[in-house]
């Protein structure tokens, strides 16, 4: 088996508790010649901008492109409120994502049968619930220029953000979409605002011409972006594969996480282009939920998030598929048995801490 090296970059917060789980994780892959996998460590977010000025240093982002896979905890803190803006700490995960080229973030919501209660909506609108947000992660309105704020002189301010989309950033992911969409009930749901922007009548056109060009067999459907958001709190089983911009995707994909019981139990994978030559993508692998500044550093939170996102990564950058199903089963084994972190706790359920949750999932491998 050849060495597969990996940069852990825990970031701010929960992020360091959670990447430890992580890190027991590999230890036993590898201690049982499951894996044979190498890391080293980087600083990202507000703990690279107090050791280095910056939210993450040019060293660190040597070390992610040269990494088989990226496993990212979570950034930022009201520590690090008033640091410039373009040091702020989830600038070192934009640069990240636009440096390495990941356009496509994958981020499933799944509802694992034991926690169908834990969901804020009825148990049997999410039971069953397994869908996939494909989100368009390096254009769009957080990348777009101008992006500005101008001083208008007479008191008032302009504030400017730019929506743009080309065509072949709208091929590309489209085709993530409908690709993936094969592996499982075949159905895409495109969500844009044709009916009010410009890239959204763009993003509709080319996503019906891919559609009709190479993917006639997969069902495809237009949905405009707040329907969405109605619809996955209305119905959330309708739906199979949704893709979606940068901004409709971050807050579409939250929507989605809070179905699941648990925004700590979200993972995500955020993959680059095809290498032309390898055929390997670049690839960084973190959980949707942020960095908890409130429960930080009391070993509450929950890693299942971080676990299913290293799962994410046995899957999609080393073709591990029965091992990231033995991880993903493990994790439902556990909620099985009753164990709960705060987040997810119910009636009836065995309060565990951050570590004794990591434990739980390795026993059961
Ligand atoms: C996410 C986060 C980030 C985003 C923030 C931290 C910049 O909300 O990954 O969804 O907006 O993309
Ligand atoms: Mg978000």
């Amino acid at each position: 088996m050849a060495k597969q090296n990996l940069l852990l970059l825990p970031g701010d917060g929960i992020g360091t508790e959670i990447m430890v789980e992580v890190e027991k994780l590999i230890a036993h892959l590898n201690s049982t010649g499951q894996t044979d996998f190498d890391y080293d460590s980087g600083l990202v977010g507000g703990c690279a901008y107090d050791a280095h000025g910056a939210a993450i240093s040019d060293a660190d982002m040597e070390k992610a492109l040269a990494a088989d896979a990226v496993i990212f905890g979570a950034v930022g803190g009201p520590k690090w409120d008033d640091v410039p803006y373009e040091a702020r700490p989830e600038a070192g995960l934009l640069r990240l994502r636009k440096d390495l080229g990941l356009f496509a973030n994958l981020r499933p919501a799944i509802c694992y049968p034991a926690l169908a209660d834990a969901s804020s909506l009825k148990k049997e609108i999410v039971e069953g619930l397994d869908i996939l947000i494909v989100r368009e992660l390096t254009g769009g309105v957080y990348f777009g220029e101008p992006k500005e704020i101008i001083d208008l002189g007479d008191g008032q301010k302009r504030a400017i953000d730019t929506q743009v989309y080309d065509t072949y950033e709208i091929d590309r992911i489209a085709r993530v979409a409908f690709e993936l969409a094969r592996t499982r009930d075949n159905r895409v749901s495109s969500a844009e605002k044709r009916n009010v922007m410009k890239s959204g009548v763009l993003w509709h056109e080319v996503v019906t011409q891919i559609h009709a060009a190479d993917y006639a067999d997969v069902k495809l459907d237009h949905i405009l972006a707040d329907n969405c958001a109605m619809q996955l709190v209305r119905n959330p089983n309708q739906f199979d594969v949704i893709v979606t911009d940068n901004l409709f995707g971050d807050i579409l994909s939250d929507a989605a996480a809070m179905l699941t019981g648990s925004l700590g139990m979200l993972p995500s994978a955020s993959l680059g282009a095809q290498d032309a030559t390898t055929g390997k993508r670049k690839a960084m692998y973190e959980p949707v939920h942020g960095s908890a500044p409130d429960i930080a550093g009391q070993g509450m939170a929950n890693p299942i998030a971080m676990i299913a996102s290293f799962a994410m990564a046995l899957r999609y950058s080393f073709e591990m598929i029965e091992l990231a199903d033995k991880v993903e089963a493990a994790i439902a084994a556990v909620l099985d048995d009753g164990l709960r972190t705060g987040d997810i706790m119910q009636a009836g359920g065995k309060k565990v801490t951050t570590a004794e949750m990591g434990d739980a999932i390795i026993a059961k491998l």
